[in-house]
Order: C-alpha cells, then structure tokens, then sequence
C-alpha cells in the first residue's frame, strides 16, 4: 500500500504548475524515507515540464535537487539514520550490473538507470517524481551524506548543478595550471566558476548578461568577457585550456571553439530544446579541438563533490521561494534572470 505525498505538478505543457497528491512506496529493506526540505529548480524541470525533450506523461512532478530529512530507513539500511540530512540528485536507481555502474559510473549506465523525474518507477510502475514534492523513498545506495558545516538550502543545487560541473571539471583534469573558461552564468555556470576556481584554474566566464559582470567576480572569477562583444571575443583566440558551456539555448559554437589551445576541449553540458548550429570544421582540426559532452555525475563522485564543497565552504547562491513562486521562476529562468538558483523551501 503506498503512501502520499504532496507535490507541484504540471499538467500539460502549456498550464502552470499547481497542487498535486502523488504515490510514495512504503519503504523497503534497503530503503530511506525522506522529509523534503529544500529543492532546487534546474533548467533541466523547464525543459522536462514543456516537453521540450519529447512527450511526457502528466501530471509530471520535476525536481532533483533534494535535501531533506531522514524520517524512516528499512531493516537493511546502513549508510543513513534517522534525523540525517541527506540528498538526492538527479537519479534513484541504475542496473547496478552494467560495465558503467560498475565503475561507478551510474549516470552513464547502459541499460538505463532511473532518473529521479524522466524514469521509470520500478516499484509502483508509472512515471518517477521528483523533488517538487514533500517526501520521498530512495534505495540507501542513491542518498548522499550532506557535510554537516554546509547551509541545506544552499546545498540543494549542488545536487544537480555541483556535481555535472564538477564532474567534467576532473575528468579533464583541471588544475592550478589551467586557463578555464564558464559559458552562461546560471545556476550550472556559477557553480563551475566556483569549482574551477577551488580547484586552482584561472577561470573566465562568458556571459551575454551585462548585469552580471561584476557579480562574476564576486564569484571568483578572473576575467569576464561579454560574448555578444565580437571584438572581445577574437581577443580570447587560443587562450584556454578547457570551456565549460552550460548554455540553455541554441548558439554559435564557432567563436568559442576558437578561444580553445590547441587540444583544447570545449564540455557542452547545456541541453537546449533545439540543436546548436552545426560547429565549422576548420577551427576544430587546425588546433586538434575537442567538442565534448557530459551528463551529470556517478553516485561516488556526487559524494565527493559534497565533501569537496565541505572542505571548501562551497554553496550556491540561492533565491528561495515558496512552492507557489514556481511559475514565476522558470518564467525568470527563461530570461536569463536567475541569480543564481531558485531553491524551493517545501
Ligand atoms: N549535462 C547535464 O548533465 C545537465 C545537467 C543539468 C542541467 N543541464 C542543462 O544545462 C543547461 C543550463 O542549466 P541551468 O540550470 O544552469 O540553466 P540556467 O540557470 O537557466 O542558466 C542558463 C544560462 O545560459 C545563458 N543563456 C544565454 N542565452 C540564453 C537563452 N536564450 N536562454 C536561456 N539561457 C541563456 C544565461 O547565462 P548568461 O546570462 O550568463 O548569458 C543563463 O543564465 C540546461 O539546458 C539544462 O537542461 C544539463
Ligand atoms: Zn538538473
Ligand atoms: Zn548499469
């Protein structure tokens, strides 16, 4: 028999987001039970909501930015106990058997591991919810430990926003020698610029939001370049090492693939509902340029980004609303105007 949970579903692409009851399992042997506290609003819910990425079914509830309460665990649970505050990013489950899970790679898993909205629920059949919501069961495995000198709220979009920038980040071995460049000043970019810049690098950020020049600084970055200015972008040829693009929205790859070094790699992290004009294929081969991609993070490395972010004092720069402030937010988001993640105080 499952339980209920209150939530903010959307119920056609086109219709606000409004009130909803949805099923929660009871929780099993290896399960935890979460109060949802806090959740932040990624651009990823937007695109999801709409039915930007293909049809959905509705009443679809969005959200995997989860921080919350431990109110109940299963018989077999170990990692977690009652009272923790814990998180939940963007997945709750995965094959656990394929060649990526088994690296720890969960995110990248072949047979498909299960989002925490966008999935499959292989418990009560039908869709998965997500964070919009008041409480959730997860399988121990999926719950991250939060580190305790870190604000919950501000933790949330670590969840989702942390970990696909930090993840790209170390893969390609950003370090204190590295020139790095963050496209997009949103929720994912203002957490890469944190990151790279804890990381060592020396990070300029690009940015078409005049309004945002000095906040990027506040940030820790080292330079910003206005990228709708052509004459500050060609002085940016061949200076960086590594590009992070978390723009939501189709754009010229071209005058950034220039600003790589040779064998410089540009990670477009961004997923916009249509695709980016076709890049020139002359500035990626004179330079041996990489155009790469990379999807959110595994569950082990999710955990060291939190623990790196406990390390280092690392939050977000959060503006909380209430669950009726949703609408409004991803109409803000939409233009830009999101400094620099909404989080839902449930
Ligand atoms: N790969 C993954 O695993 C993964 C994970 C999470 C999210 N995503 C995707 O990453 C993208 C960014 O997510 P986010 O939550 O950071 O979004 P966001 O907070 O809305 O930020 C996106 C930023 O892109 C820039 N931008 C430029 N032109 C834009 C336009 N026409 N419309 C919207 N933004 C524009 C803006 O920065 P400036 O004002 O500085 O120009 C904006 O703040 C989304 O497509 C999302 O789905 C991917
Ligand atoms: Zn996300
Ligand atoms: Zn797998």
């Amino acid at each position: 028999m499952p339980t209920t949970a209150s939530a903010m579903a959307a119920f056609a692409a086109d219709q606000p987001i409004g009130p909803h009851t949805i099923p929660r399992r009871d929780v099993g042997p290896t399960d935890v039970a979460i109060e949802i506290q806090f959740c932040g609003i990624c651009h990823s819910d937007i695109h999801f909501l709409r039915g930007e990425w293909g049809p959905i079914p509705y009443p679809a509830v969005a959200g995997h930015e989860i921080i919350g309460r431990v109110t109940a665990v299963g018989s077999d649970v170990s990692k977690h106990k009652v009272g923790d505050t814990v998180g939940v990013g963007c997945l709750v489950d995965s094959c656990r058997t394929c060649p990526s899970c088994q690296e720890d790679l969960e995110n990248y898993c072949t047979t498909g591991s299960t989002g925490t909205y966008m999935g499959e629920d292989k418990h009560l059949g039908g869709p998965t919810y997500g964070g919009y919501s008041s409480a959730i069961v997860v399988d121990e495995d999926f719950v991250l430990r939060v580190p305790a000198n870190l604000d919950p709220a501000a933790t949330a979009p670590l969840l989702c926003a942390g970990i696909t920038t930090y993840s790209p980040l170390r893969h390609w071995g950003v370090g204190k020698d590295s020139v790095v460049g963050v496209v997009g000043l949103g929720g994912l970019g203002h957490m890469g610029v944190k990151l790279a810049v804890a990381m060592g690098a020396h990070v300029v950020v690009f940015t078409t939001s005049p309004s945002k020049v000095e906040d990027a600084k506040a940030l820790g970055a080292h330079e910003v370049v206005l990228s709708t200015n052509e004459e500050a972008m060609n002085a940016q040829a061949a200076r960086f090492d590594f590009i992070l693009n978390t723009v939501a929205a189709p754009h010229s790859l071209d005058p950034l693939v220039a600003a790589l070094k040779r064998d410089g790699t540009m990670v477009l992290v961004g997923v916009p509902a249509e695709p980016h004009p076709s890049p020139s294929v002359m500035p990626l081969i004179f330079g041996r340029r990489t155009i790469a991609g990379s999807l959110i993070g595994g569950i082990k490395e999710t955990q060291e980004m939190l623990d790196f972010c406990g390390e280092h004092g690392i939050t977000a720069q959060i503006e909380k609303i209430k669950p009726d402030g949703i609408n409004e937010a991803h109409e803000r988001m939409l233009k830009s105007d999101v400094k620099y993640r909404f989080v839902i105080e449930m």
